[in-house]
């Protein structure tokens, strides 16, 4: 099983990425969150990622791309993979194809920019493994902390209202456009092209990704 999560900031990518990875046995490859990683690192990556990602643009695609491959090598993306975040922009895209990188499933989420908006003022996060909750439509078992380490949650960066509006612009120039990439793709190809609405409940969106898999 090798899939792509798309959709918008805040979408809920994260959150159902972690209820079809249990359920698949497949590894969340979230770009979002390898780059989280080497920014706590501190690694060089990481501190030429930290200023772009937190002005909501995107990184470059060669990037990404290197970064990606590298992933894919591990033992545990034999059986599968789910990817989050990742492709991002048409040459993200053109790369999987160019190395015969094929997918089953491209699973959609759709939400307007509203309802977005509203998701992002209340997301905290589990830093290290990017476990996330929302203040009112996802709170951890246990105020302000993480439901399976007790660890402090923390706002991310990237979260404040203005860089959150850019962030949906960025999407609507640069991701937006995969949509039509990969329902023309359907046609040609066994790949399955799914949109399924987020604005739903996270357990009831997740009913529908399991029915229509
Ligand atoms: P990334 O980390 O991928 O961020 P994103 O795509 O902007 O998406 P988010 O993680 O913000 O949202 P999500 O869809 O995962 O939503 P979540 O489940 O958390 O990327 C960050 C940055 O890294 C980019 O801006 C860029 O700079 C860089 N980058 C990453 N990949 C790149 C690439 N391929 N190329 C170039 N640059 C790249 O949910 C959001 C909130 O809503 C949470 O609080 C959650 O609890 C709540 N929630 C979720 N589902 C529901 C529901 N159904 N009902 C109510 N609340 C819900
Ligand atoms: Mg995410």
């Amino acid at each position: 099983m090798r899939l792509i999560l798309l959709g918008a900031p805040g979408a809920g990518k994260g959150t159902q990425a972690n209820s079809i990875c249990e359920k698949f046995r497949i590894p969340q490859i979230s770009t979002g969150e390898m780059l989280r990683a080497e920014i706590k690192s501190k690694s060089q990556l990481g501190l030429a990622a930290k200023k772009i990602m937190e002005s909501g643009q995107l990184l470059e695609d060669d990037i990404i791309i290197q970064l990606v491959l590298k992933r894919l090598t591990s033992t545990d993306c034999i059986e599968g993979y789910l990817f989050d975040g990742f492709p991002r922009t048409i040459p993200q895209a053109d790369a999987l194809e160019t190395q015969e990188i094929f997918l089953d499933i491209v699973l959609e989420l759709t939400l307007d920019d509203e309802q977005i908006i509203n998701r992002m003022s209340g997301r905290r996060i589990h830093q290290s493994s990017g476990r996330s909750y929302h203040l009112e439509f996802n709170p951890p078992k246990n105020d302000g902390v993480d439901d399976i380490t007790g660890e402090p949650l923390i706002q991310r960066e990237d979260d404040m209202p203005e860089t959150v509006k850019h962030r949906l612009q960025v999407y609507q120039d640069e991701t937006k456009p995969l949509v039509a990439y990969y329902q023309t793709q359907e046609s040609k190809s066994p790949l399955k092209y799914i949109a399924v609405d987020g604005s739903q409940p996270v357990e009831k969106v997740f009913e529908d990704i399991e029915q229509n898999f």
